[in-house]
Protein backbone atom coordinates (compact mmCIF):
# COMPACT_ATOMS: atom_id res chain seq x y z
CA UNK A 1 0.00 0.00 0.00
CA UNK A 2 0.94 3.38 -0.70
CA UNK A 3 1.18 5.54 2.26
CA UNK A 4 1.65 9.38 2.00
CA UNK A 5 3.08 11.43 5.13
CA UNK A 6 -0.37 13.60 4.59
CA UNK A 7 -2.12 10.61 5.61
CA UNK A 8 -0.36 11.29 9.11
CA UNK A 9 -0.35 13.43 11.92
CA UNK A 10 1.90 13.87 14.57
CA UNK A 11 0.74 13.53 18.06
CA UNK A 12 1.12 16.34 18.92
CA UNK A 13 -1.05 17.88 15.53
CA UNK A 14 -3.81 15.00 16.91
CA UNK A 15 -3.58 16.27 20.86
CA UNK A 16 -4.39 19.92 19.44
CA UNK A 17 -6.97 18.73 16.79
CA UNK A 18 -9.11 16.27 19.93
CA UNK A 19 -7.87 19.02 22.36
CA UNK A 20 -6.02 16.58 24.45
CA UNK A 21 -2.79 16.09 25.88
CA UNK A 22 -0.41 14.70 23.70
CA UNK A 23 1.00 12.86 26.70
CA UNK A 24 -2.58 11.72 26.94
CA UNK A 25 -2.82 10.83 22.87
CA UNK A 26 0.71 8.43 23.07
CA UNK A 27 -1.26 7.21 26.13
CA UNK A 28 -3.62 5.85 23.78
CA UNK A 29 -1.29 5.30 20.70
CA UNK A 30 0.44 2.60 23.03
CA UNK A 31 -2.57 1.50 24.17
CA UNK A 32 -3.82 0.69 20.76
CA UNK A 33 -6.76 2.57 21.29
CA UNK A 34 -6.33 4.70 18.05
CA UNK A 35 -6.68 1.99 15.09
CA UNK A 36 -4.07 2.77 12.66
CA UNK A 37 -1.33 4.61 14.50
CA UNK A 38 1.52 3.48 13.58
CA UNK A 39 5.19 3.67 15.47
CA UNK A 40 8.08 6.12 14.14
CA UNK A 41 11.17 6.02 15.96
CA UNK A 42 10.32 6.88 19.03
CA UNK A 43 6.74 8.89 18.29
CA UNK A 44 3.73 8.02 16.77
CA UNK A 45 2.07 8.53 13.34
CA UNK A 46 -1.43 9.02 13.39
CA UNK A 47 -3.85 8.75 10.69
CA UNK A 48 -5.27 11.98 9.94
CA UNK A 49 -8.70 10.38 9.42
CA UNK A 50 -8.41 8.75 12.91
CA UNK A 51 -11.22 9.49 15.11
CA UNK A 52 -11.13 10.76 18.73
CA UNK A 53 -11.31 7.62 21.20
CA UNK A 54 -14.39 8.28 23.51
CA UNK A 55 -12.94 8.53 27.22
CA UNK A 56 -13.18 5.26 28.80
CA UNK A 57 -11.93 6.27 32.05
CA UNK A 58 -14.58 5.21 33.82
CA UNK A 59 -16.14 8.96 33.73
CA UNK A 60 -19.64 8.64 33.92
CA UNK A 61 -21.11 9.58 30.29
CA UNK A 62 -24.68 9.22 30.78
CA UNK A 63 -26.12 12.25 30.50
CA UNK A 64 -28.86 13.63 32.60
CA UNK A 65 -32.55 13.25 30.81
CA UNK A 66 -35.69 14.85 32.20
CA UNK A 67 -37.23 13.79 29.09
CA UNK A 68 -37.01 11.63 25.97
CA UNK A 69 -39.04 11.13 22.92
CA UNK A 70 -39.59 8.06 21.25
CA UNK A 71 -40.08 8.62 17.86
CA UNK A 72 -41.49 6.87 14.67
CA UNK A 73 -39.11 8.45 11.88
CA UNK A 74 -39.51 11.99 12.94
CA UNK A 75 -43.35 11.64 14.79
CA UNK A 76 -43.51 11.72 18.37
CA UNK A 77 -45.46 8.80 19.51
CA UNK A 78 -44.09 8.37 23.19
CA UNK A 79 -42.52 10.35 26.19
CA UNK A 80 -39.81 8.73 28.57
CA UNK A 81 -39.50 10.52 31.92
CA UNK A 82 -35.74 10.36 33.86
CA UNK A 83 -36.89 7.32 35.45
CA UNK A 84 -37.35 5.09 32.01
CA UNK A 85 -40.77 5.08 32.06
CA UNK A 86 -42.46 5.03 28.89
CA UNK A 87 -46.06 7.41 28.56
CA UNK A 88 -47.29 6.98 24.80
CA UNK A 89 -48.88 9.76 23.01
CA UNK A 90 -49.99 7.54 20.10
CA UNK A 91 -49.51 4.01 21.08
CA UNK A 92 -51.65 3.22 18.11
CA UNK A 93 -49.60 5.26 15.06
CA UNK A 94 -49.03 2.59 13.31
CA UNK A 95 -49.04 -1.34 13.45
CA UNK A 96 -45.46 -2.12 13.99
CA UNK A 97 -45.84 0.46 16.82
CA UNK A 98 -49.78 -0.93 17.50
CA UNK A 99 -47.48 -4.20 18.22
CA UNK A 100 -45.49 -3.29 20.96
CA UNK A 101 -47.46 -1.21 22.48
CA UNK A 102 -50.57 -3.76 22.23
CA UNK A 103 -52.65 -0.54 22.10
CA UNK A 104 -51.30 0.29 26.43
CA UNK A 105 -50.92 3.93 27.16
CA UNK A 106 -47.58 3.56 29.31
CA UNK A 107 -44.89 1.02 29.92
CA UNK A 108 -43.02 0.93 33.20
CA UNK A 109 -39.53 0.78 32.90
CA UNK A 110 -38.73 -2.54 32.69
CA UNK A 111 -41.26 -2.65 29.60
CA UNK A 112 -39.40 0.03 28.32
CA UNK A 113 -35.48 -1.92 29.59
CA UNK A 114 -37.14 -5.24 27.58
CA UNK A 115 -37.99 -3.02 24.87
CA UNK A 116 -34.74 -1.36 24.39
CA UNK A 117 -32.74 -5.43 24.40
CA UNK A 118 -34.16 -6.49 21.97
CA UNK A 119 -32.87 -3.35 19.30
CA UNK A 120 -29.40 -2.78 21.02
CA UNK A 121 -26.41 -4.14 19.13
CA UNK A 122 -25.97 -7.59 19.58
CA UNK A 123 -23.45 -8.73 21.80
CA UNK A 124 -23.02 -11.69 19.25
CA UNK A 125 -21.94 -8.78 17.07
CA UNK A 126 -18.45 -9.83 15.95
CA UNK A 127 -16.68 -6.25 16.41
CA UNK A 128 -18.63 -5.45 20.03
CA UNK A 129 -15.66 -4.71 22.07
CA UNK A 130 -14.92 -2.07 19.36
CA UNK A 131 -18.06 -0.65 19.60
CA UNK A 132 -17.84 -0.63 23.20
CA UNK A 133 -15.48 0.98 22.92
CA UNK A 134 -16.42 3.73 20.88
CA UNK A 135 -18.95 4.44 22.85
CA UNK A 136 -17.01 4.65 25.97
CA UNK A 137 -18.36 1.55 28.00
CA UNK A 138 -16.19 -1.23 30.08
CA UNK A 139 -18.92 -4.03 29.60
CA UNK A 140 -22.43 -4.37 27.73
CA UNK A 141 -25.03 -2.15 29.34
CA UNK A 142 -28.28 -2.03 27.51
CA UNK A 143 -29.75 0.90 28.72
CA UNK A 144 -26.58 2.84 28.17
CA UNK A 145 -25.35 1.30 24.51
CA UNK A 146 -29.53 2.35 23.99
CA UNK A 147 -28.47 6.19 24.79
CA UNK A 148 -25.76 5.80 23.03
CA UNK A 149 -27.11 4.71 19.67
CA UNK A 150 -30.46 5.81 19.92
CA UNK A 151 -32.08 2.39 19.94
CA UNK A 152 -31.89 2.38 16.02
CA UNK A 153 -32.50 -0.84 14.77
CA UNK A 154 -33.06 -1.42 11.19
CA UNK A 155 -36.16 -3.92 11.87
CA UNK A 156 -38.31 -0.23 12.02
CA UNK A 157 -38.34 3.63 12.31
CA UNK A 158 -38.17 3.37 16.27
CA UNK A 159 -35.79 5.54 18.01
CA UNK A 160 -35.29 8.05 20.77
CA UNK A 161 -34.93 11.63 20.39
CA UNK A 162 -33.18 13.24 23.15
CA UNK A 163 -35.01 16.90 22.44
CA UNK A 164 -38.58 17.36 21.12
CA UNK A 165 -37.83 18.34 17.97
CA UNK A 166 -34.49 16.47 17.23
CA UNK A 167 -34.42 14.80 13.99
CA UNK A 168 -33.77 11.47 12.82
CA UNK A 169 -31.60 12.12 9.92
CA UNK A 170 -29.09 14.43 12.34
CA UNK A 171 -29.59 11.79 15.08
CA UNK A 172 -28.25 8.98 13.10
CA UNK A 173 -25.54 10.54 11.47
CA UNK A 174 -23.91 11.28 14.60
CA UNK A 175 -24.46 7.82 15.81
CA UNK A 176 -23.08 6.60 12.46
CA UNK A 177 -20.10 8.96 12.22
CA UNK A 178 -19.58 7.89 16.07
CA UNK A 179 -20.81 4.25 16.60
CA UNK A 180 -21.05 2.25 13.43
CA UNK A 181 -18.71 3.68 10.90
CA UNK A 182 -14.71 3.21 11.52
CA UNK A 183 -13.86 6.60 10.08
CA UNK A 184 -10.50 5.26 9.16
CA UNK A 185 -11.55 3.15 6.17
CA UNK A 186 -11.87 6.65 5.35
CA UNK A 187 -8.15 7.06 4.00
CA UNK A 188 -7.71 7.38 0.75
CA UNK A 189 -11.20 7.84 -0.19
CA UNK A 190 -13.11 11.05 -0.04
CA UNK A 191 -11.04 13.28 2.29
CA UNK A 192 -8.02 12.64 -0.73
CA UNK A 193 -10.09 13.79 -3.59
CA UNK A 194 -9.54 16.80 -5.54
CA UNK A 195 -13.25 18.05 -5.00
CA UNK A 196 -12.78 17.43 -1.39
CA UNK A 197 -15.93 15.47 1.01
CA UNK A 198 -18.56 13.95 -1.33
CA UNK A 199 -21.40 15.67 1.14
CA UNK A 200 -22.81 12.38 2.54
CA UNK A 201 -25.18 11.93 5.28
CA UNK A 202 -27.26 9.09 6.79
CA UNK A 203 -30.84 9.17 6.58
CA UNK A 204 -34.14 6.59 5.85
CA UNK A 205 -35.49 6.54 2.77
CA UNK A 206 -38.48 4.30 1.64
CA UNK A 207 -38.29 2.33 5.30
CA UNK A 208 -34.74 1.47 4.78
CA UNK A 209 -31.63 3.19 6.50
CA UNK A 210 -29.19 4.47 3.72
CA UNK A 211 -26.66 7.12 3.03
CA UNK A 212 -28.09 10.23 1.02
CA UNK A 213 -24.95 10.99 -1.63
CA UNK A 214 -25.05 14.44 -3.31
CA UNK A 215 -24.21 15.56 -6.91
CA UNK A 216 -20.36 16.11 -6.95
CA UNK A 217 -20.48 18.85 -9.49
CA UNK A 218 -23.13 20.31 -11.66
CA UNK A 219 -21.59 19.41 -14.58
CA UNK A 220 -21.50 15.83 -13.33
CA UNK A 221 -24.16 13.23 -13.71
CA UNK A 222 -22.48 10.77 -11.07
CA UNK A 223 -26.07 10.90 -9.52
CA UNK A 224 -27.73 9.38 -12.67
CA UNK A 225 -24.91 6.84 -13.14
CA UNK A 226 -25.30 5.22 -9.69
CA UNK A 227 -29.09 4.68 -10.09
CA UNK A 228 -28.58 3.36 -13.96
CA UNK A 229 -26.00 0.78 -12.48
CA UNK A 230 -28.01 -0.76 -10.09
CA UNK A 231 -30.60 -0.96 -12.76
CA UNK A 232 -28.79 -2.53 -15.00
CA UNK A 233 -27.20 -4.94 -12.23
CA UNK A 234 -30.47 -6.43 -11.32
CA UNK A 235 -30.65 -6.74 -15.17
CA UNK A 236 -27.23 -8.75 -15.32
CA UNK A 237 -27.98 -10.25 -12.28
CA UNK A 238 -25.13 -8.56 -10.02
CA UNK A 239 -26.00 -7.84 -6.22
CA UNK A 240 -25.82 -4.79 -5.68
CA UNK A 241 -27.24 -1.97 -3.03
CA UNK A 242 -30.68 -0.43 -4.32
CA UNK A 243 -30.12 3.17 -5.75
CA UNK A 244 -32.77 5.51 -5.66
CA UNK A 245 -33.38 8.97 -6.69
CA UNK A 246 -34.95 11.16 -4.01
CA UNK A 247 -34.35 14.89 -5.93
CA UNK A 248 -32.19 16.79 -8.75
CA UNK A 249 -28.83 16.43 -6.89
CA UNK A 250 -29.53 13.41 -4.25
CA UNK A 251 -29.31 9.73 -4.45
CA UNK A 252 -30.18 7.54 -2.03
CA UNK A 253 -27.90 4.10 -1.64
CA UNK A 254 -29.46 1.68 0.58
CA UNK A 255 -27.78 -0.36 3.55
CA UNK A 256 -28.02 -4.06 3.28
CA UNK A 257 -27.05 -5.35 6.22
CA UNK A 258 -28.40 -5.32 10.05
CA UNK A 259 -26.34 -2.69 11.69
CA UNK A 260 -27.56 -4.52 14.90
CA UNK A 261 -25.90 -7.14 14.38
CA UNK A 262 -23.76 -7.15 11.29
CA UNK A 263 -20.67 -4.92 10.05
CA UNK A 264 -19.24 -4.46 6.90
CA UNK A 265 -15.68 -4.13 6.33
CA UNK A 266 -13.93 -2.57 3.33
CA UNK A 267 -11.42 -4.96 1.46
CA UNK A 268 -8.65 -2.25 2.28
CA UNK A 269 -8.38 -3.22 5.76
CA UNK A 270 -7.59 -6.80 4.55
CA UNK A 271 -3.92 -5.99 2.87
CA UNK A 272 -2.03 -5.63 5.93
CA UNK A 273 1.17 -5.36 3.45
CA UNK A 274 2.20 -4.02 0.24
CA UNK A 275 -0.12 -5.50 -3.00
CA UNK A 276 0.73 -6.48 -6.22
CA UNK A 277 -0.21 -4.58 -9.68
CA UNK A 278 -2.55 -6.97 -10.19
CA UNK A 279 -5.91 -5.90 -8.21
CA UNK A 280 -7.61 -8.51 -9.34
CA UNK A 281 -4.85 -11.55 -8.04
CA UNK A 282 -4.71 -9.76 -4.49
CA UNK A 283 -8.60 -9.31 -4.60
CA UNK A 284 -8.82 -13.19 -4.98
CA UNK A 285 -5.76 -13.98 -2.63
CA UNK A 286 -7.10 -12.77 0.18
CA UNK A 287 -10.87 -13.50 -0.54
CA UNK A 288 -10.74 -16.83 -2.62
CA UNK A 289 -13.88 -17.95 -1.74
CA UNK A 290 -15.66 -15.03 -3.35
CA UNK A 291 -13.94 -15.17 -7.09
CA UNK A 292 -17.19 -15.19 -8.60
CA UNK A 293 -18.44 -12.15 -6.60
CA UNK A 294 -15.26 -10.19 -8.06
CA UNK A 295 -15.83 -11.62 -11.24
CA UNK A 296 -19.02 -10.32 -11.54
CA UNK A 297 -18.30 -7.28 -10.39
CA UNK A 298 -15.46 -6.99 -12.78
CA UNK A 299 -17.72 -7.62 -15.62
CA UNK A 300 -20.27 -5.06 -14.57
CA UNK A 301 -17.31 -2.54 -13.84
CA UNK A 302 -16.36 -2.89 -17.38
CA UNK A 303 -19.41 -2.90 -18.74
CA UNK A 304 -20.62 0.86 -16.76
CA UNK A 305 -16.83 2.15 -17.18
CA UNK A 306 -16.55 2.55 -13.97
CA UNK A 307 -13.68 4.85 -12.67
CA UNK A 308 -13.89 4.76 -9.09
CA UNK A 309 -13.64 1.00 -8.01
CA UNK A 310 -11.01 1.67 -4.84
CA UNK A 311 -10.72 -1.04 -2.06
CA UNK A 312 -12.48 1.18 0.34
CA UNK A 313 -15.77 0.52 -2.55
CA UNK A 314 -15.24 -3.14 -1.65
CA UNK A 315 -16.75 -4.32 1.23
CA UNK A 316 -17.45 -8.11 3.10
CA UNK A 317 -20.22 -8.42 5.62
CA UNK A 318 -19.42 -9.91 8.49
CA UNK A 319 -22.34 -11.71 10.76
CA UNK A 320 -21.62 -13.62 13.26
CA UNK A 321 -18.99 -16.62 12.52
CA UNK A 322 -19.71 -15.78 8.44
CA UNK A 323 -19.09 -13.55 6.27
CA UNK A 324 -20.12 -12.57 2.73
CA UNK A 325 -19.04 -10.73 0.13
CA UNK A 326 -21.54 -7.63 0.50
CA UNK A 327 -23.71 -6.09 -2.56
CA UNK A 328 -21.88 -3.37 -4.60
CA UNK A 329 -22.26 0.27 -3.84
CA UNK A 330 -20.52 3.67 -4.85
CA UNK A 331 -21.27 3.05 -8.90
CA UNK A 332 -21.79 6.52 -9.48
CA UNK A 333 -18.33 7.66 -11.05
CA UNK A 334 -19.19 5.57 -13.97
CA UNK A 335 -20.95 5.94 -17.37
CA UNK A 336 -19.16 9.19 -18.34
CA UNK A 337 -20.48 10.53 -15.71
CA UNK A 338 -17.70 13.41 -16.13
CA UNK A 339 -16.90 13.35 -19.60
CA UNK A 340 -16.72 15.76 -22.19
CA UNK A 341 -18.78 14.46 -25.82
CA UNK A 342 -15.42 14.77 -27.76
CA UNK A 343 -13.86 12.06 -25.27
CA UNK A 344 -17.64 10.66 -25.15
CA UNK A 345 -17.39 10.27 -29.08
CA UNK A 346 -14.36 9.03 -29.02
CA UNK A 347 -14.39 6.37 -26.39
CA UNK A 348 -17.54 4.49 -28.00
CA UNK A 349 -15.88 4.62 -30.87
CA UNK A 350 -13.06 2.85 -29.66
CA UNK A 351 -13.89 0.43 -25.92
CA UNK A 352 -11.14 -1.94 -26.70
CA UNK A 353 -8.66 1.47 -25.93
CA UNK A 354 -10.77 3.54 -23.51
CA UNK A 355 -11.81 0.70 -20.38
CA UNK A 356 -11.62 2.45 -17.42
CA UNK A 357 -8.61 0.93 -14.94
CA UNK A 358 -8.34 -0.79 -11.88
CA UNK A 359 -6.22 -1.14 -9.47
CA UNK A 360 -2.67 0.32 -10.16
CA UNK A 361 -2.05 -1.40 -13.36
CA UNK A 362 -4.33 -2.64 -16.27
CA UNK A 363 -7.77 -1.93 -17.38
CA UNK A 364 -11.24 -3.75 -16.75
CA UNK A 365 -11.08 -4.93 -20.10
CA UNK A 366 -7.31 -6.79 -19.59
CA UNK A 367 -9.03 -8.07 -16.14
CA UNK A 368 -11.89 -9.58 -17.92
CA UNK A 369 -9.69 -11.17 -20.40
CA UNK A 370 -8.10 -12.66 -17.50
CA UNK A 371 -10.92 -13.85 -15.77
CA UNK A 372 -11.82 -14.94 -19.25
CA UNK A 373 -8.79 -17.58 -19.47
CA UNK A 374 -8.79 -18.25 -15.31
CA UNK A 375 -12.87 -19.28 -15.62
CA UNK A 376 -12.34 -20.86 -18.78
CA UNK A 377 -14.63 -18.61 -20.48
CA UNK A 378 -17.61 -16.33 -18.91
CA UNK A 379 -20.49 -18.76 -18.57
CA UNK A 380 -22.70 -18.46 -15.96
CA UNK A 381 -21.47 -15.22 -14.29
CA UNK A 382 -23.43 -12.78 -15.50
CA UNK A 383 -26.69 -11.89 -17.95
CA UNK A 384 -25.12 -11.22 -21.51
CA UNK A 385 -28.12 -10.81 -23.09
CA UNK A 386 -29.69 -7.41 -22.01
CA UNK A 387 -31.91 -6.22 -25.03
CA UNK A 388 -31.01 -2.38 -26.00
CA UNK A 389 -34.35 -1.11 -25.51
CA UNK A 390 -34.12 -2.03 -21.90
CA UNK A 391 -30.63 -0.58 -21.74
CA UNK A 392 -32.14 2.99 -23.21
CA UNK A 393 -35.09 2.22 -20.87
CA UNK A 394 -33.10 2.14 -18.10
CA UNK A 395 -30.77 5.20 -18.64
CA UNK A 396 -34.13 6.90 -19.08
CA UNK A 397 -35.57 6.14 -15.90
CA UNK A 398 -32.17 6.92 -14.12
CA UNK A 399 -32.00 10.86 -16.04
CA UNK A 400 -29.51 10.14 -18.79
CA UNK A 401 -30.15 12.88 -21.69
CA UNK A 402 -28.20 14.00 -24.52
CA UNK A 403 -24.76 12.88 -25.64
CA UNK A 404 -24.37 11.00 -22.16
CA UNK A 405 -27.42 9.06 -22.83
CA UNK A 406 -26.30 8.23 -26.25
CA UNK A 407 -22.95 7.41 -25.32
CA UNK A 408 -23.51 5.54 -22.33
CA UNK A 409 -26.15 3.44 -24.16
CA UNK A 410 -23.54 2.75 -27.09
CA UNK A 411 -21.36 1.87 -24.41
CA UNK A 412 -23.05 -0.72 -22.62
CA UNK A 413 -24.43 -2.67 -26.12
CA UNK A 414 -20.70 -2.63 -27.42
CA UNK A 415 -19.28 -4.15 -24.33
CA UNK A 416 -21.99 -6.71 -23.51
CA UNK A 417 -21.05 -7.73 -26.88
CA UNK A 418 -17.11 -7.95 -26.35
CA UNK A 419 -18.53 -10.17 -23.72
CA UNK A 420 -20.12 -11.92 -25.20
CA UNK A 421 -17.31 -13.02 -27.78
CA UNK A 422 -15.84 -13.92 -25.13
CA UNK A 423 -17.54 -15.70 -23.14
N1 LIG B 1 -25.23 0.86 0.34
C1 LIG B 1 -24.30 0.91 1.29
N2 LIG B 1 -24.21 -0.07 2.21
C2 LIG B 1 -23.29 -0.02 3.19
N3 LIG B 1 -22.41 0.97 3.34
C3 LIG B 1 -22.45 1.97 2.46
C4 LIG B 1 -23.38 2.00 1.39
N4 LIG B 1 -23.18 3.13 0.67
C5 LIG B 1 -22.17 3.76 1.28
N5 LIG B 1 -21.72 3.08 2.35
C6 LIG B 1 -20.63 3.44 3.27
O1 LIG B 1 -20.35 4.82 3.21
C7 LIG B 1 -19.05 5.06 2.66
C8 LIG B 1 -19.12 6.22 1.69
O2 LIG B 1 -20.10 5.98 0.71
P1 LIG B 1 -19.74 5.94 -0.83
O3 LIG B 1 -18.51 5.11 -1.04
O4 LIG B 1 -20.94 5.55 -1.58
O5 LIG B 1 -19.49 7.47 -1.05
P2 LIG B 1 -18.45 8.36 -1.83
O6 LIG B 1 -19.01 9.71 -1.73
O7 LIG B 1 -18.16 7.87 -3.16
O8 LIG B 1 -17.18 8.30 -0.93
P3 LIG B 1 -15.73 7.73 -1.14
O9 LIG B 1 -14.99 8.72 -1.93
O10 LIG B 1 -15.34 7.60 0.29
O11 LIG B 1 -15.82 6.43 -1.83
C9 LIG B 1 -18.66 3.74 1.99
O12 LIG B 1 -17.28 3.56 1.93
C10 LIG B 1 -19.35 2.72 2.86
O13 LIG B 1 -18.59 2.47 3.99
MG1 LIG C 1 -16.83 5.07 -1.73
Amino acid sequence: MIILSSDYITARQAAEKWNISDRRVRVLCCDGKISGAVKDGKSYKIPAAAVKPADGRGKKTTAFFAARWLKWENEIVGILNAANAVEFTQPKYNDIVSLYTRGAKSWTSEQFSEFLSERVISRDRRDIEKILFRCGLSRYDVLKIAEITRGIHPKDLLWIAHAEDEQLDTAITDVFDSVFHQKIDLVGDSIDTPEGYNIKRYGVYGGHYGIYKQRISPLTTDVESEIAVYLLAQKLGVPCCPACRIDKNTVFSTFLYDFSKEYIVHFRRLFDSARSGNEYQNLISVRPQYKNDIARMILLDFITRQDDRHLSNISIKMSGKSESFYPLYDNGRSLFYEDTEEMVTQAVADPKRYATGFGYFGTYLDYVQEISKYHGGLKGLINFNVPKDEVAGILNEAGFTGYRFNGALEWIIKTLKMLRELA
